[in-house]
């Protein structure tokens, strides 16, 4: 007696799907985690969403709660699993999982716990997905970036780190504020180290093509007498402002992780400001990654812009370069 599947359905030979062909795997399913999740299904970029987490009951638990939401977005599988053969063929893997930030806790002070995670991690999903892409959000991120290029083996296109996305979209959205613009109409660009030592590239700043420096040539500096050098204080204080009030920083990354993995899975060849390696450029010999402006395609980072730093800004690059270098030299078993 023939079920009602039978009764409805009749196979094609040959019409099988062929798997998925932009498949997005995300490591890690905390805030951040879940956060980046829901944006990227919700831009519709997935053709399947892979889940990985070592806490089970979580994982399971997020993987079924955006199963229920199917209907209103277009991913037709969402799978989870802590074994990482759940996310092999991967297109993009984006690896959020490790240790947060306590509450006035530096970036910096994360690294050999989240070293030790990202051991155990980044072999596995290389081993299944050799062609894929890493985007490292992890803090602190230029240093983890660093950690899974070389423990992945992969070539250094091929991972990148969320960088200073955020930053720069933090700075731009606190800069259109005071100038009553949109921030897609306010044009500027944080580089470097994320987090602390961040540089605003205040020497490109511009409105429509009007460049600020321009407008008040001590822009950004301390001798400039409207103060506009606060706003980048504000970027830099804001993810502990947020951690402070709500105990973690999610949306804001997470929709800028989606505008990333966007350029990637769509080869839009959009520059964006995400961690890189920098090794010979302005003047650094190290082996870090720092933020420069990237154009994302879907080979990873296809090339950087020579964005024209002056020479204050460069040294704040080469100062950020030492700093991490500092710690990554005496990182172990990499
Ligand atoms: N780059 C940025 O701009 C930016 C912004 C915000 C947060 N972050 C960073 O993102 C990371 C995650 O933050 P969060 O708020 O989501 O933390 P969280 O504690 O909410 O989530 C971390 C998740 O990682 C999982 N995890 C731990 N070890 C794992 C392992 N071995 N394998 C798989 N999963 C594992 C945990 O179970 C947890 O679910 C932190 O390092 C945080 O500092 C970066």
């Amino acid at each position: 007696m023939a079920t009602v599947q039978e009764k409805l359905i009749t196979p094609i030979a040959g019409g099988a799907s062929e798997g998925p062909r932009n498949k997005v795997t995300v490591v890690g399913v905390g805030q951040v985690g879940m956060a980046c999740a829901i944006s990227i299904l919700l831009r519709e970029l997935p053709d399947e969403l892979a889940l990985v987490d070592v806490v089970e009951d979580r994982l399971k638990g997020e993987m079924m709660d955006l199963q229920h939401g199917s209907l209103f977005f277009k991913t037709p599988k969402i799978i989870a699993d802590k074994d990482y053969t759940v996310t092999a063929g991967s297109r993009i893997v984006i690896v959020t999982a490790g240790v947060r930030q306590q509450e006035g806790e530096s970036r910096l002070n994360l690294v050999q716990r989240n070293v030790n995670i990202f051991k155990h991690i980044i072999p596995q999903i290389v081993k299944h997905s050799p062609n894929c892409i890493l985007v490292v959000v992890s803090n602190p991120v230029d240093i983890m970036t660093y950690v899974t290029w070389k423990l992945s083996g992969l070539p250094k296109h091929r991972v990148i780190g969320s960088g200073c996305n955020l930053d720069s979209a933090r700075f731009r959205y606190l800069m259109a504020e005071k100038l009553s613009v949109h921030p897609t109409s306010f044009h500027g660009w944080i580089l470097g180290e994320h987090g602390d030592s961040s540089v605003p590239v205040w020497s490109g700043a511009n409105v429509a093509g009007v460049n600020l420096q321009t407008l008040n040539p001590d822009i950004g500096t301390d001798q400039d007498k409207e103060g506009w050098k606060e706003t980048h204080k504000m970027v830099v204080d804001s993810a502990y402002e947020v951690i402070k009030l709500k105990g973690y920083t999610n949306w804001a990354i997470g929709m800028s992780v989606a505008d990333l993995t966007e350029s990637l899975t769509k080869n839009l060849s959009r520059v964006h400001p995400v961690s890189t390696m920098v090794k010979g450029m302005y003047g650094i010999n190290e082996d870090v990654y720092l933020s420069l402006p990237c154009v994302l395609n879907n080979s990873g980072v296809s090339s950087v812009i020579n964005m024209t730093l002056n020479a204050e800004e460069v040294a704040k690059l080469k100062k950020s370069a030492n700093t991490l270098w500092g710690i990554q030299k005496d990182l172990k078993d990499l």
